[in-house]
């Protein structure tokens, strides 16, 4: 292992390496006081990322474009601008230099799978058969008419969002499919204009200083071109897990679309792409994954909190993935359960879990696996869900949730950034568009930024770890064996220099034998506390309950 060369391959720009920070705008800091989150808000807290704060290479903003946000801005009706309620253009360019100015990454949230619906191709191609739009989404004539007269959906596809996936339009007298909402149609990939207007947007934002993309659902951009009838399923437990997604996803010719996207990203060095994979499937991820094109998957995002799945869901991600293709490494986003939350609440029922403690361990293993890290914003104080009454929720599908559509109400892990212990955690001055944490006023970053055993300081010591460690940054990995079925212990290794991160995942402790699991001497560098356990003369290292601890060789 520590002979192994760094495998970041030639090309791949340096912050692949690193870790990207996902701000969801809406919910990150109100500069205006209009109790939504904006652009200048951003701005205003780029600190939070410099020597005081987390040290990372990258901000990925959720979409930041005009959207009557009724998939709160996954929705988009110009992905040329700026949404005003998130800022002006140049509240935009400004973000983009500053950013640059502290070596910060900027990465937009590309939405290219659908339009909103009030977006002026959708307006004009549901006016008519007729002009240049009219083939821009996916139209189709009913397959037949029922007794009463109504028209019948051209295949069974349904939404993901739960309910049909076919609206009918009487001014075409035709309907247009929808994965997400009535209002989210999506676009027609295979119509050359559709394609070639895209690749325009995306040459805008580059020009712009952009350096990378996510890209929301990309494997679903092209479906069959027949539409045909997805093969039904026994079992699942919604209307979507019950069809074999075999013609509205993943289709044969998707790899070669998606190139021909990444050629116009690579035509600027040192840019870089984050697909994601709707999809559960590990393999598909690492099919798609090339070099600094990099693809999410789940695995380890759906793992209970227990050592054996997540050595299960490590083991999957090294076998397909394998030693050329470059993973990444995300424990929550926009659309789950708060890590904090889902892993506390996912714990062996025999014992009471300390939350922060496993939100610090959890840490550990973000910054310690193979892949690119990502950071939700709030994981870094150790934010966790909130309960959001119904009336006030702000999730769609949310409302349509009940036993043959079970749905995470997203609401909850999108509450405001708790910045201090003032009035609306000093997110905003005006009312908040979605209700604080009542935990801000203890769990904020002000007051976590003075103690040195909070969450955020664990952070801030791993990050600023990670920094100079480049086997962590992109070093194999080798999972060892640790003797205990509730510890994990893996290798990372890079050029001369190779770590053992060692995770336990009970609040209890436990002894390890390092000296015969990773033979040499080892000390612990940084972990979950503040003085991070090591190994003694007998090469034993004693871990704390819920201690995680990455340890560098101290000699031969
Ligand atoms: C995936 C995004 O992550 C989610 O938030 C969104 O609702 C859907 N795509 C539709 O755009």
């Amino acid at each position: 292992m520590t002979d192994q060369p760094s495998i970041s391959p030639g090309g791949a720009p340096d912050w692949r390496d690193g870790v990207i920070y996902q701000v969801y705008p809406r919910s990150f800091a109100d500069h205006d006081g209009n109790g939504v989150g904006d652009l200048s808000g951003i701005i205003d807290h780029l600190d939070h990322f410099g020597p005081e704060g987390l040290p990372i290479e990258a901000i990925w903003l959720s979409p930041i474009y005009p959207s009557p946000g009724r998939d709160l801005g996954y929705d988009v009706s110009d992905h040329t601008k700026v949404d005003p309620l998130l800022g002006a253009e140049a509240d935009f360019d400004r973000l983009v230099a500053e950013s640059h100015r502290r070596g910060i990454k900027v990465i937009l949230d590309l939405v290219m799978n659908h339009t909103s619906d009030e977006h002026p191709w959708f307006v004009a191609s549901r006016a008519s058969r007729e002009g240049p739009y009219a083939d821009f989404y996916l139209w189709r004539d009913p397959s037949g008419w029922d007794d009463e007269g109504q028209p019948r959906p051209p295949n069974n596809w349904v939404s993901f969002f739960g309910g049909p996936g076919w609206e009918w339009v009487p001014a075409r007298r035709q309907f247009y499919y929808h994965t997400f909402l009535v209002g989210q149609p999506e676009l027609n990939w295979r119509n050359p204009a559709v394609e070639a207007a895209q690749w325009d947007m995306v040459r805008g934002w580059l020009a712009r200083g952009v350096d990378g993309f996510r890209l929301d659902v990309f494997n679903a951009f092209l479906k069959d071109p027949e539409l045909r009838s997805n093969p039904v399923l026994e079992g699942g437990n919604s209307p979507w897990n019950r069809l074999d997604h075999r013609y509205d996803l993943d289709q044969p010719d998707f790899p070669d679309l998606i190139e021909r996207f990444r050629a116009i990203v690579d035509e600027q060095p040192g840019r870089m792409t984050i697909g994601e994979l709707f999809s559960r499937e590990t393999a598909l991820a690492a099919k798609y994954a090339r070099d600094h094109h990099i693809v999410f998957d789940w695995s380890l995002m759906e793992s209970p909190w227990t050592a054996t799945a997540f050595a299960a869901a490590m083991d999957l991600r090294e076998e397909t993935f394998g030693p050329d293709r470059w993973p990444t490494m995300a424990l929550s986003n926009h659309d789950r359960e708060r890590q904090a939350t889902r892993l506390s609440t996912s714990v062996a029922r025999d014992r009471e879990p300390d939350r922060d403690a496993i939100a610090k361990a959890a840490a550990v293993v973000v910054f310690a696996v193979r892949g690119t890290a990502f950071l939700y914003y709030g994981e870094e104080i150790g934010m966790v869900d909130v309960d959001i009454p119904r009336e006030e929720i702000v999730d769609p599908p949310a409302l349509l949730a009940g036993p043959d559509f079970p749905w995470y109400d997203r609401s909850r892990c999108r509450t405001p950034m708790q910045w201090t212990d003032g009035p609306h955690a000093g997110f905003t001055t005006g009312r908040p568009w979605i209700r604080v944490a009542p935990d801000a006023h203890e769990r904020n970053v002000a007051r976590e930024a003075t103690d040195p055993d909070s969450v955020f300081a664990t952070y801030r010591r791993l990050l600023a770890f990670r920094r100079t460690a480049g086997a962590l940054q992109r070093g194999l990995m080798r999972r060892l064996d640790s003797g205990d079925p509730d510890v994990l212990a893996w290798l990372r290794g890079s050029g001369d220099e190779a770590l053992l991160v060692v995770v336990s995942f009970v609040g209890e402790e436990r002894a390890i034998d390092v000296g015969s699991i990773a033979p040499g001497s080892w000390a612990g560098r940084v972990g979950t506390h503040r003085q991070p356990s090591t190994v003694d003369a007998g090469g034993v290292l004693r871990l704390r309950p819920d201690e995680a601890v990455i340890l560098a060789r101290t000699g031969a």
